[in-house]
């Protein structure tokens, strides 16, 4: 009944100079970055850009491009340190992708909190930003799933957006869980009176109520919907939501993804979590971003790549320490 998200991995990634159409404030620290790009390839939720606020096409003179033999070859020039921006791109989560003819729209949201993001505040319309494109493997839904549970925590709710919308296409009931620290920092929607304080999930969340799903809000300090950690809304929901074809989707702190993994597991129920692994390259070359992974059916572990191999995971393949 449900239709594979996910294509073949890497194909079609390309490097691309995007047009900034809105750079929007969300909540405290927190943006919505929509972008014009066009021939972006085809993306699956879970898919994630590399982004550079440097302009592909140098100044001239801003990188030696050419040499004669004997000279020293192409050297970053002495601003390129002495810049506000960051030498490596940073990566982002899809949050939205919609195609018209040629030209997508590809919507990121940030939280400013170093030197890249601080770059990206500023962006205006009409900017450009350089991204390099889509990467790494989207969530792939078991065939057969009866109900999904999508947990995102902080800056990785960004990447349960795009597949609520594509579980909804798919028909797949789902429910979606949101966790962050104070509602000061919820890049959310809040409607129709706002998240119940108890884990009954309610259409009180625009992203998600536009696509017919419902919601638990939760706030480690009580001030919006249910006090506490996603963990214990998450619990709830699946003592009531239990079985075979109930997936978890999460993505947020690597310890809520690994707290979350484990309340699954309790409830015998797939865990699918998209690691946010620190990373540089983003394409397999620089094996900044390993993890530790232990092959199904296999009593031995192995490295994997997050951006490649990933950044999806089953979590039960996992070593998380
Ligand atoms: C696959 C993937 C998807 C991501 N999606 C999003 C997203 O949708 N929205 C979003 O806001 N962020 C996302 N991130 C995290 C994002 O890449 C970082 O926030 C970004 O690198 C910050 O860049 P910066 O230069 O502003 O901060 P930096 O100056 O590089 O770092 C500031 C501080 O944050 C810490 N830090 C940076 N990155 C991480 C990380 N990944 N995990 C833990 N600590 C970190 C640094 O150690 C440092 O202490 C994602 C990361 C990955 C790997
Ligand atoms: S980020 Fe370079 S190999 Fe993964």
């Amino acid at each position: 009944m449900f239709i594979a998200m996910i294509t073949v991995r890497n194909s079609n990634r390309g490097m691309f100079t995007a047009r900034v159409e809105q750079n929007i404030p969300l909540c405290e620290e927190h943006y919505r970055l929509v972008l014009k790009v066009k021939e972006f390839p085809p993306s699956n939720p879970g898919q994630f850009v590399e982004l550079h606020t440097r302009p592909d096409v140098p100044e001239p003179g801003y990188l030696i491009t050419e040499w004669a033999p004997g000279a020293r070859p192409p050297q970053l020039d002495a601003e390129e340190f002495r810049a506000p921006a960051p030498l490596l791109r940073r990566p982002y989560s899809i949050a939205a992708h919609t195609v018209d003819g040629a030209v997508s729209t590809v919507e990121i949201m940030y939280r400013v909190i170093g030197k890249m993001t601080r770059t990206m505040e500023v962006l205006r319309a009409g900017d450009s930003v350089s991204l390099l494109g889509p990467l790494g493997c989207g969530f792939n839904i078991p065939s057969g799933t009866s109900r999904v549970v999508l947990a995102g925590g902080g800056v990785g709710i960004p990447p349960m957006l795009y597949l609520a919308e594509r579980l909804a296409k798919a028909n797949i009931p789902t429910i979606a869980l949101v966790g962050v620290q104070r509602k000061e920092l919820l890049p959310l929607q809040v409607i129709d009176g706002g998240p119940s304080t108890l884990p009954v999930p309610r259409h009180c969340i625009e992203e998600f109520a536009r696509h017919g799903i419902e919601t638990i809000v939760t706030t480690d300090d009580g001030s919006l919907g249910v006090a506490g950690r996603i963990t214990g809304a998450l619990d709830v929901v699946l003592s009531e939501h239990t079985g075979p074809g109930v997936v978890v989707c999460c993505c947020g702190p690597t310890r809520m993804m690994q707290a979350t993994a484990a309340c699954a597991q309790a409830h015998g129920v797939t865990c699918l979590a998209s690691l946010e692994q620190p990373m540089a390259c983003g394409m397999g070359t620089c094996q900044s971003c390993i993890i530790k992974f232990k092959p199904p059916g296999s009593t031995d572990w192995v490295y994997r790549l997050t951006c490649t191999d990933g950044p999806v995971f089953n979590t039960r393949d996992i070593i998380w320490n």
